[in-house]
């Protein structure tokens, strides 16, 4: 099987979160600073909550890989949940307290969570049964996952990176991106903002929501640099790119919508302003001087750099609450409050690079196949090759 895929499992307060990647080629070297460095960057970010202060997450791969190497197996990644001995009590695997189960009961759901709509679909009377699962811990197991996929599109040539154009009234949430003033973007800034004063607008428009007990959502860009043209198919409806990545960001926890390119700008401009001319030179071969398209056409690479826009909403656990609902005595109450963040936009688009990357790498499975990477690697640049001649 050559498709770039994986399956998550874990609680938030569990012992541990689990990834299965498989479609992994053998021979990936993989390099555990840089997978950890990817786990490390999920967790920062100012207006993050108290948490991310608790843990530092870390992989510990259990199969797949032998002496730093894919062996073409699937790779199994487990990160420990270093706050599952605080919560033993009430999320032990085979035993509980009942004190304790009761004090970590979620009783009254938060509007925007699937609290609700989960008690009521898996028959869940404690609604923590289903927060635990829903919560975005779970992105952690998608960026170790996300961290492979960059491995291998390292191996091409094709990196991703991505930053924060908005959050909540400041900065421009269409704000365009490109290649170099992604690479300035200072990756241990605290919000990794696209330049330096929307940043500071950032940390005060944070800074007033925890004030009033609010939370904040904004709008972030991911970009992808390197690819070659012909990945993804207009054949058919499912192996369009575009429409593979709007899935895979858009079941990221709290993104609401996804943009490709100048896909939101374009619906109110004529075509003439909208689409890539193209043009042909004898030693740059086939280009294009604008990338409004964000790097797809008809679902398929074009060999610019593909651009993804991601929406984010508001953190649904407010410090303040909202109306809601007691699920035993049905009586109005304000939604609980838990530890929590106020804005996690930065932290969104590192998850966004993940999903972003297993679709590539999937994408890249699919167009040069192999079973190693050396055979990959073969077929990658005779078609390079081909293309570059056309
Ligand atoms: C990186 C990240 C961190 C998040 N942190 C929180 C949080 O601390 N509290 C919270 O209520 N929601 C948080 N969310 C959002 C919820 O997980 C999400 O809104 C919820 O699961 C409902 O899913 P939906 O918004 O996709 O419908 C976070 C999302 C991301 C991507």
């Amino acid at each position: 099987m050559s498709r770039f895929t994986f399956v998550t499992a874990g609680e938030s307060h569990g012992p541990a979160l689990t990834v299965t990647v498989s479609g992994v080629p053998a021979g990936l070297k993989l390099d555990r600073v840089r997978m950890n460095r990817e786990l490390e960057r999920r967790q920062q970010g100012y207006g993050r909550g108290g948490r991310m202060k608790i843990e530092h997450d870390e992989i510990v791969v259990t199969a797949g890989v032998r002496g730093g190497e894919t062996i073409g197996s699937p790779v199994s990644i487990s990160i420990p949940n270093a706050d599952h001995e605080a919560w033993k009590g009430a999320m032990g695997v085979w035993e509980l307290d009942a004190t304790d189960a009761e004090a970590r009961r979620l009783r009254s759901p938060r509007p925007g969570h699937v609290d609700l709509v989960g008690g009521i679909k898996f028959d869940r009377r404690d609604l923590r049964d289903v927060l635990e699962r829903a919560s975005a811990r779970e992105t952690a197991a998608r960026v170790a996952a996300g961290a492979i996929a960059k491995e291998l599109l390292l191996t091409f040539g094709i990196e991703i990176r991505s930053c924060v154009v908005s959050v909540g009234l400041a900065g421009d949430p269409q704000r365009a991106v490109a290649w170099p003033e992604m690479l300035a973007v200072d990756d241990s800034s605290p919000l990794r903002a696209i330049d330096a004063p929307t940043e500071e607008a950032m940390i005060a428009e944070v800074d007033k929501a925890r004030a009033d007990g609010e939370t904040l959502g904004g709008a972030l860009v991911v970009l992808a640099h390197g690819l070659p043209v012909g990945l993804g198919s207009h054949v058919q409806w499912d192996s369009k790119l575009d429409g593979r990545i709007a899935q895979a960001i858009m079941s990221v926890h709290a993104v609401k919508g996804v943009a490709i390119g100048d896909g939101i700008e374009c619906a109110s401009h004529p075509g003439s302003e909208v689409h890539d001319a193209i043009y042909f030179e004898r030693d740059a071969g086939w280009i294009r001087t604008t990338n409004r398209a964000g790097g797809l056409e008809g679902g398929v690479t074009n060999g610019q750099d593909l651009v993804v826009r991601a929406f984010m909403k508001p953190i649904s656990t407010l410090r303040k609450g909202l109306p809601s609902v007691d699920v035993d005595t049905r009586t109005p109450e304000r939604s609980q409050w838990e530890r929590s963040d106020i804005s996690a936009v930065p932290a969104c688009g590192v998850v966004c690079e993940a999903m972003l990357a297993i679709i590539l790498a999937d994408a890249m499975r699919e167009k040069f196949g192999g079973d190693s990477i050396a055979e990959m690697t073969r077929n990658f640049r005779a078609y390079v090759d081909a293309a570059r001649a056309y």
